[in-house]
């Protein structure tokens, strides 16, 4: 499988701003839409791309058209939301698919609540956006769901990795692309992340108790 660590210093300044529980909810919303649009321009160095002509007020130049049609974005609800409004941004002509999975308080184990998806996925890259990968449950079930509906060109992206959901991806899903902004140290016994940022859907939201 191939992991890409996406180290950038802007990346690193809105991860420091998600992590710190002194964010406000619309700092939060809002380093959570910069990060992710900074992680696109790595993710879609591969975008299919046409050739194009233009005319320049100086004369004719070769130029280029990104086929943002060509990708599906799929986020994991709740707190991928929090990441479509600036993938968009980058790809304003993508498809938008969701998928409902939320993980059971004591198995962690991922339920599937939701699952909506665009027609002719095998045409299209697909990226799964969604914050945290923390045992993998969640982001399995979801890449298994997309191959289940033809897609073959995934991308996973997430902004937090643990270490085990990095190798349970990478097991279940070799054949997927991994880009992250950092491999946090652990899971506690709750399976969230160490140092993490917490519950991301929660702090997206304001749902937190
Ligand atoms: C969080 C997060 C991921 C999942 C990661 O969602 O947004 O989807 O947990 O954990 P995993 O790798 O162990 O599966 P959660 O289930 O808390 O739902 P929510 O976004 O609705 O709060
Ligand atoms: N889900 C989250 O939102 N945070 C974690 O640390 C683990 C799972």
């Amino acid at each position: 499988m191939a992991i890409c660590v996406v180290d950038h210093p802007l990346v690193r300044h809105h991860l420091t701003l998600l992590r710190s529980v002194e964010t406000s909810i619309a700092e939060w919303r809002a380093s959570l839409r910069a990060m992710t649009r900074l992680m696109m321009y790595k993710v879609t160095e591969s975008l299919p791309t046409e050739a194009v002509k233009v005319t320049t007020p100086m004369g004719p130049a070769e130029g280029t058209r990104a086929q943002s049609e060509s990708v599906a974005i799929v986020p994991i609800l709740r707190a991928g939301l929090g990441m479509v409004e600036a993938a968009l941004e980058v790809l304003p002509d993508a498809l938008v698919g969701h998928i409902g999975l939320e993980r059971d308080p004591q198995t962690h184990a991922p339920h599937s609540y939701y699952c909506k998806l665009p027609s002719q996925l095998e045409r299209r890259k697909t990226l799964v956006i969604d914050p945290m990968l923390a045992t993998g449950g969640s982001a399995g079930e979801a890449l298994g769901l997309l191959k289940e509906k033809g897609a073959r060109d995934l991308a996973l992206i997430a902004l937090i990795a643990a270490p085990e959901g990095v190798s349970a991806i990478q097991a279940r899903h070799p054949d997927v692309s991994l880009f992250v902004a950092a491999i946090d140290s652990h899971l506690d016994s709750n399976a969230y992340i160490i140092p993490g940022l917490g519950d991301a859907g929660d702090r997206l939201f304001g749902t937190a108790h």
